[in-house]
């Protein structure tokens, strides 16, 4: 069972549902488009709040529940645990006989691949994606493979928990395994990441000049934002982002979507906004 984070687990699952429901309605005036709900990081289908000792639906399962004005033509359930996998296979199994589900035991990255080859091959499909991952797991080329193709993209980006902790104060110190993992992350060269959070300069010391190098203050809400500016580099629109912070108001992740198409970026603007300001 997947373990429950706050409040924050709740609106985030809202979001995507509230959209999905939108999205539905949007795709039910054009009979000809085929819908495909693609889950990376699916969970087994229940999330465990251990605080209360109980557990509430997952994302998953209320994406199943939806049925008006229709349902989704395919779902395609990606998770990596073979415990959680067969859960949710179980779950699904039970509850919603005859919708066209599949769950598949595989890493999110080559399943982003495998959908992107699948939208080629099938004009008639469009996705809506749901990428929920705890950590810096998805590789920006994995990303870079879903240009010009028809989805609406739902990421977690792991600004606070994830990218932030590797970018340490002490620029000299950031082990080179780090640097590795934020290149392949961001898809961007370890020249430009340090460039963008960290900056020099020189001053002027009794035994002469000593350069200073300092990390920006607010790096996190800028690795939101060049997230965003990243993923503009892929789809043509990228919403505002729904801010999730802990109990000590620290920031965690930045929930953002990404599309080619204007009314979604509109639609997804509108379930982010009112409500969902932290
Ligand atoms: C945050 S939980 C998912 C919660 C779920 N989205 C929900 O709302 O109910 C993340 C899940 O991703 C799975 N996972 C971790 N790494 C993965 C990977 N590389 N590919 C696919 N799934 C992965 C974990 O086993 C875990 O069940």
């Amino acid at each position: 069972m997947n373990q429950f984070g706050g409040n924050w687990t709740q609106a985030k699952m809202e979001i995507v549902v509230d959209y999905a429901k939108a999205y539905l309605v949007i795709m039910n005036k054009q009979n000809w488009v085929k819908t495909l709900y693609f889950d990376g990081f699916a969970g087994s289908g229940l999330i465990g709040d251990a605080e209360k000792e109980e557990s509430i639906r997952g994302t998953a399962l209320r994406i199943l529940d939806i049925n008006e004005p229709k349902p989704f033509d395919i779902y395609y359930f990606v998770e990596k645990d073979e415990k959680n996998k067969n859960a949710l296979e179980k779950r699904i199994n039970a509850q919603y006989f005859g919708k066209n589900a599949h769950v598949v035991r595989a890493d999110c990255n080559k399943k982003l691949a495998d959908m992107a080859d699948f939208l080629k091959k099938n004009k008639k499909y469009r996705a809506l994606a749901f990428i929920d991952p705890y950590g810096m797991t998805v590789n920006w080329d994995s990303i870079e493979k879903l240009k010009g193709l028809g989805i609406d993209f739902w990421i977690l980006v792991p600004t606070g928990v994830g990218v932030n902790r590797l970018l340490i104060r002490n620029i000299e110190n950031i082990p080179k395994g780090w640097l590795g993992k934020l290149e392949k992350f961001l898809g961007l060269s370890k020249e430009e990441i340090l460039a963008h959070f960290y900056s020099s300069k020189t001053v002027n010391t009794l035994f002469g000049d000593e350069t200073l190098t300092n990390k920006e203050e607010s790096a996190i809400n800028k690795i939101g934002e060049l997230y965003r500016q990243r993923l503009k580099t892929v789809f043509n629109f990228v919403s505002e982002s729904f801010v999730m912070r802990n109990s000590t108001n620290s920031i965690m992740y930045h929930f953002m979507m990404a599309t080619n198409n204007e009314t979604a970026l509109k639609l997804a603007n509108d379930v982010i906004k009112p409500k969902y300001r932290l």
